[in-house]
């Protein structure tokens, strides 16, 4: 079946259910899927209950996409997302992206959990993606392209909204919030890297490091998405701290959640 007929599909039945216009699209990492529940006059369609999504697998994520206001704002947000790791194809992982604009969002608000490789981080940390590295091995715009997506060879300069990495640093400032920003580099995963790997990762310019976002924000920019990035440091990289574990990894998003919830809202409110 052709994506475009797979969309309208998805789109029809999304709308079906209430789901007006949009102006955020928003993926909302593990355990930071509570914002979602701030949304005003909110409309709650489980993914196992839409036409070509998978269900989602992984602990701290809700599986679902809440439809709303947030911050005065039309938002269409995904309670846990896709991951590569899980076995989905590049394809469905971005699935939900194309999803988003073909119901005419004109941004997304992209978010998740990773571990820290530049040395002035700590845990609990925020940090603003000003730019990323694919470290996946894989890119989801591979094979045929269709036009009327977007083009066969997009520009990655600007990935990361530079007007809205301003708002969102402009945000911080207003809340008294330390806003760190860095490049994250996206790993397929699941396996933690080894601390050998997150020295590359250093020496190659990453500030952080993760196993989602990078495939999203892809297609975002394939699609011509505006986007915001912004990453909870919930760990030091692998070599960095004693060791790795998902635990902590929900303990430090449940920890910031919200200074995290709070600073989305006010950047979202600037936007
Ligand atoms: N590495 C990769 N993904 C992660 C990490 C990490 O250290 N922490 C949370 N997600």
């Amino acid at each position: 079946m052709k994506l475009n007929e797979m969309l309208q599909e998805t789109t029809a039945f999304i709308k079906s259910k209430g789901v007006g216009t949009i102006d955020f699209g928003m993926i909302l990492g593990s355990g930071l899927g509570e914002l979602a529940e701030e949304i005003e006059e909110a409309i709650v369609i489980p993914y196992d209950k839409i036409p070509f999504f998978p269900t989602s697998t992984v602990v701290g994520h809700a599986g679902q996409l809440v439809y709303g206001t947030l911050s005065g704002k039309k938002v269409l947000a995904m309670q846990g997302r896709f991951h590569f790791y899980e076995g989905h194809s590049m394809q469905t992982v971005t699935y939900p992206v194309r999803v988003m604009a073909a119901l005419g969002a004109h941004s997304v608000v992209v978010t998740n959990a990773c571990g820290g490789v530049n040395e002035s981080f700590a845990p609990g940390d925020l940090m603003l993606i000003t730019d990323h590295i694919n470290f996946t091995g894989q890119n989801p715009l591979i094979g045929p392209n269709d036009e009327e997506m977007g083009p066969r060879f997009p520009d990655m300069s600007e990935a990361y909204t530079k007007a809205y990495r301003e708002m969102a640093k402009a945000a911080a400032t207003s809340l008294d919030v330390e806003l760190k920003e860095g490049v994250y580099m996206g790993y397929s995963g699941p396996t933690y890297e080894t601390p050998a790997e997150i020295r590359m990762s250093r020496v190659m310019g990453a500030d952080a490091v993760g196993m989602s976002t990078v495939p999203e924000v892809i297609v975002a920019a394939h699609s011509g998405l505006k986007v915001l990035g912004i990453s909870c440091i919930t760990n030091l990289a692998a070599g960095m701290q004693a060791n790795l574990n998902h635990e902590e990894v929900v303990e430090t998003t449940e920890r910031v959640k919200q200074t995290f919830k709070s600073l989305i809202k006010e950047t979202l409110s600037l936007l």
